[in-house]
């Protein structure tokens, strides 16, 4: 019986049908997809991804004239598996027909998608006139996307910032959008905030909207501020994009995309257990040390400290990653804070 004059609420969880998209003529199941992610959507992280639900991954970006010369720096960024698909490779340069020459190397070497990287912020791609520098030059864009286009033999996509100045109008992101679509472009990624913002400040979900909008027939992904499961359904309802890319948010959480489908669902997004994070860190470690050999160690020390955020304690357990410098010290952490009953992974 409710009394008379009061208002009872009742919650009702929101249910967000998650549907799958295209690129070109691949079908990605799972619209919230692993974002590019330099020093860290390696091989390991994104077998792990894809286990939890990631139905599309990105490597790193990997240098033009890198891909062109054989070396362990080549072999680990170009690393894949059978089970490591559909892929994008992820190229930054600023020369069309170099960029052209990698592109078909990278399609030799079985990536299913290029992806080219007109959005980095660093210092020392923007000095070199590479990635988000080139927001500022939309005719080298388009170049440099004609002769990908010609030279692959599968889907080319774009990466691009929303401006290079925070308080430049958006004039060259819908040249380079435009054309790039016009060109044959399968889909575009847009990080909605300008180059000159870095990872600063809040992302403009209003201009994936806006982009969505225009190219309503086209595939869009967004990017930026997708801190949770929660915000990733929350951008994909928000600007009905067709996908968004998982970054920040998906560090040393490989499980982000399995709890983006509990979220979906109206559920609470599912939290592994101590013993479930160990096992994963584990894996994690051992995959690292597989593909970096000696290196492995140093570069899970990083990656470890993202996993911490996960642990009751988080600030303990990234203090004591920060000390990680070898295998033994590794499986230390792992003994002493994690729940213990796996077995530990060997490094070479
Ligand atoms: C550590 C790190 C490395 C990144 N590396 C790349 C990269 O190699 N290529 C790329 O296109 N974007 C890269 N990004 C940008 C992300 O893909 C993404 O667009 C950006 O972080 C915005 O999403 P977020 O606010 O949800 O993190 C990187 C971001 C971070 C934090």
């Amino acid at each position: 019986m409710i009394p008379h004059g009061r208002i009872i609420v009742i919650l009702i969880p929101v249910k967000f049908e998650l549907k799958p998209f295209r690129i070109g003529h691949i079908v990605v199941k799972h619209p919230v997809v692993l974002a590019p992610l330099a020093g860290y959507s390696d091989l390991p992280f994104r077998l792990l991804c894809r286990r939890f639900g990631a139905a599309y991954c990105t490597t790193e970006m990997m240098l033009d004239r890198m891909v062109l010369v054989c070396g362990k720096l080549h072999h680990r960024m170009m690393a894949m598996t059978g089970d490591d698909h559909p892929l994008a490779g992820q190229l930054i340069g600023n020369d069309p027909a170099e960029m052209a020459r990698a592109a078909e190397e990278l399609c030799r070497h079985g990536f299913d998608v290029i992806d080219l990287n007109f959005a980095c912020p660093v210092h020392k791609a923007l000095s070199r006139r590479r990635g988000g520098h080139l927001m500022g030059s939309p005719k080298i864009v388009n170049q440099i996307v004609d002769a990908v286009v010609a030279a692959a033999d599968r889907p080319v996509t774009i990466k691009v910032r929303q401006k290079l100045k925070s308080a430049d109008a958006d004039d060259s992101f819908w040249e380079i959008a435009e054309h790039a679509f016009g060109a044959g472009a399968a889909a575009i990624t847009v990080h909605a905030r300008s180059v000159e913002a870095k990872y600063s400040g809040q992302a403009d979900w209003d201009f994936l909207a806006a982009v969505k909008q225009r190219f309503a027939d086209r595939t869009v992904i967004g990017s930026g501020d997708v801190t949770c499961p929660k915000k990733a359904v929350e951008l994909l309802m928000h600007a009905k994009l067709d996908g968004v890319a998982a970054a920040r948010g998906a560090l040393g959480n490989p499980w982000f995309f399995r709890q983006v489908c509990d979220v979906a669902g109206g559920d609470a997004p599912y939290h592994p257990s101590l013993a479930e994070q160990k096992a994963i860190l584990l894996e994690h470690f051992q995959g690292a040390c597989d593909l970096y050999g000696s290196q492995g160690p140093k570069i899970m020390r990083k990656v470890g400290i993202r996993y911490a955020r996960l642990h009751p304690t988080p600030t303990k357990i990234r203090m004591a990653f920060v000390e990680v410098k070898n295998a033994a010290q590794w499986h230390d952490v792992l003994e002493r804070h994690y729940d213990d009953g796996v077995l530990q992974a060997s490094c070479t």
